[in-house]
């Protein structure tokens, strides 16, 4: 088995090219296939591999071999076991998690994104497969339309892909029956009608007998529409959709290997370039002529979307990675605050006023979603409240980035409106989504100029304005102890202001309750007020719980830097319990108070506290005294 992969392996790597030179005049149809192993959607892709001969000696004889290993299948050959093989070594980190297999037969290439599990599949869907053809949707006879095939299906639409296959496997396990079929044609039908899906070709399949494949089955003669490959060989195409569109180079990088030469990389998204073209670079705005098309056989008269060049342009233009080159006719929108589709692929829930990283095109900024409108039930359609978005939930939310990016609506152009959400911490992919369109709203607010600023308030008052982040467990002393610095810097005649998150809880966020959304959004709005408080001079000292690194991270990153002070204060839980100082953790226990931090809820150390209280040798009173010394230190007080 191992030599089949590396086989494989090796196709995939370097023989693709010279195989799709030798097929260079054929169309190239890609698709991709929706559905899981148990569905056959290996068998499938296996089967397929094999009848176009795109198989070697070897890998047959593995093949063989393995089959009769496994011995499951009665004689017949085990295609999953080709596929599967590599879906394994992928799990062991060897491979990329999305493998393009490339077939051919006598009428056409064809390309199938092939992607192990659901996660990786969802983000090639969203990223990668947008320029997909046709999508085949696995279903299993046994089985029916399940949720995983309407949620399929929904991304299917959503992404755009417009032909259909729905391959309704494993007939041989229901006797052929037309019955079955036509039951599971007409459910899906359907649902299909609800999300605009109409260019629907149902085909009866058995991959493992090879029913319906590639030659029509005798054991279905009650069917007389193509068969699977028959129908991938012959669905209508459009090669040049990308072609027709308007003229997006996201920059890759910027080659300037001397100071005669300035040349910006990268791959056409879309549409095409000559010298001599206006451009427009975006979201600055600044224009300039193309002066050259650079690759590295040689200049070119005219580039087409999926090349890969470098432009050099008539003037010297400031522009870096991430920017996006348009041409003056049709340039991008530009935009800061969005409606997009936003389908969430990871274990932790997506919660609003988290910052994440979000990547668009070569681009990556800092996103947060500042309200979910909706998300949608898969099976029903139906629209339904959320404050979060869980495991592959589907969302329509208005977005937030930090600064503004150079994007088309989704529909306009795939490559320039889709997006991934990147996890700060993992650099996971945990989202993927659609920008709808741009809210206005961002363009019509502008930040005020105001003279009395920060600087001129905090010189007055003879400190330097900071946030005083105070963070541990309940009953830690977080309260207690920040009261006591207040009393000590007030004192001194220092201008301060303590948010308490018992008062903030009665207040501004009498609102909230204590689920994760809940608490991301009580510490996005103190993090607000204190950057507020800051800009008014003050020392502001912040006491919550604050569990999360995450919003904690957010806080840092909403003042200028030197200005947050995170202030740990380490009491052990145990410790903290046996004070309970409110009776909350014995409640917690007898499970009167859900979600109780240290109890049901997590509790997220800081890594890196500018200031570490342990608690256990230190009374309250030394405590404040150490924190007002580091201040000293740090020079926010005289
Ligand atoms: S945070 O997690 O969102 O930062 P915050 O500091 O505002 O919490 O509020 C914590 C205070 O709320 C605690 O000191 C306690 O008095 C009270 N409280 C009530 N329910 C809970 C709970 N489930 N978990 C933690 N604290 C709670």
């Amino acid at each position: 088995m191992s030599q089949a992969i590396d086989k494989d392996r090796e196709l995939i790597a370097s023989d693709i090219q010279q195989y799709l030179k030798s097929h260079q005049y054929k169309t190239l149809l890609r698709f991709i296939t929706c559905g899981s192993v148990d569905d056959g959607k290996s068998t499938v892709i296996g089967r397929l591999l094999y009848e176009s001969k795109m198989l070697f000696e070897d890998q047959l004889e593995a093949l063989e071999a393995d089959s009769k290993k496994v011995g499951t299948q009665g004689g017949d050959l085990d295609f999953a076991l080709l596929v599967d093989g590599l879906a394994a070594e992928r799990e062991q980190g060897i491979t990329i998690d999305v493998a393009y297999r490339f077939f051919a037969t006598d009428k056409r290439k064809f390309i199938v994104a092939d992607t192990p599990g659901h996660e990786q599949y969802t983000r090639n869907m969203v990223t990668g497969a947008s320029t997909a053809d046709v999508a085949v949707i696995l279903i299993d006879a046994r089985k029916g339309v399940l949720t995983q095939t309407r949620r399929h299906s929904f991304l299917v639409s959503l992404i755009g892909i417009r032909h259909v296959v729905l391959a309704i496997n494993k007939m041989d396990l229901m006797d052929y029956s037309e019955k079955t079929f036509n039951s599971i044609v007409e459910d899906y039908r359907e649902f299909a009608k609800q999300i605009g899906l109409t260019d629907i070709t149902a085909i009866p399949l058995s991959a493992l007998k090879g029913d319906n494949m590639l030659e029509p089955s005798e054991r279905t003669p009650w069917y007389h529409g193509p068969t699977l490959m028959g129908y991938l060989e012959t669905v209508q195409v459009n090669q040049d959709r990308l072609q027709s569109l308007p003229f997006r180079l996201p920059v890759q990088w910027v080659n300037r290997p001397n100071l005669d030469f300035r040349g910006f990389a990268g791959t056409i998204a879309s549409g095409s370039i000559k010298p001599g073209d206006r451009i427009r670079i975006q979201p600055s705005g600044r224009e300039s002529k193309v002066a050259r098309i650079v690759t590295y056989d040689g200049d070119l008269d005219k580039a087409i979307a999926g090349q890969s060049i470098t432009l050099t342009l008539a003037d010297e233009v400031d522009i870096s990675r991430g920017d996006v080159i348009s041409t003056i006719d049709a340039p991008a929108e530009v935009a800061d605050q969005f409606e997009s589709t936003l389908v969430w692929m990871h274990d932790e829930a997506m919660m609003p006023g988290r910052s994440y990283l979000l990547k668009i095109g070569t681009k990556t900024v800092t996103a947060t979603v500042t309200e979910i409108k909706h998300k949608v039930n898969v099976n029903t359609m139906e629209h339904l409240a959320a404050k979060k978005l869980d495991l592959n939930e589907i969302g329509i939310c208005n977005l937030s980035l930090d600064r503004p990016i150079a994007f088309d609506a989704y529909k306009d152009n795939p490559d320039t409106g889709g997006y991934i959400i990147i996890d700060r911490i993992t650099n996971n992919t945990v989202g993927a989504g659609l920008l709808n369109f741009a809210l206005r709203r961002s363009q019509n607010i502008h930040m005020q100029h105001v003279d009395v600023n920060k600087e001129v308030r905090s010189t007055a008052k003879g400190q330097k304005a900071s946030v005083l982040w105070f963070t541990g467990l309940s009953g830690a002393g977080k309260s207690t102890i920040a009261n006591l610095v207040e009393k000590k810097l007030h004192a001194s005649g220092r201008h301060t202001y303590l948010l308490d998150g018992d008062n903030v809880r009665h207040g501004l966020n009498k609102d909230l309750g204590f689920t994760d959304a809940d608490r991301v959004e009580n510490i996005r709005r103190v993090a607000e007020v204190s950057k507020l408080m800051v800009d008014a001079g003050l020392i502001t000292l912040v006491s919550f719980i604050s569990p999360f690194r995450s919003e904690r991270r957010m806080a840092r990153n909403l003042v200028a830097e030197g200005e947050f002070i995170e202030v740990y204060i380490d009491t052990p839980l145990s410790i903290a319990e046996e004070r309970d100082p409110k009776g909350l953790y014995k409640k917690a226990r007898r499970g009167e108070l859900k979600n109780f931090t240290g109890i049901d809820s997590p509790y997220e150390a800081p890594e890196n506290p500018e200031i570490h209280i342990d608690t256990t040798s230190l009374t309250p009173e030394q405590a404040a005294d150490r924190i007002i010394a580091a201040l000293q230190g740090m020079g926010v007080v005289g």
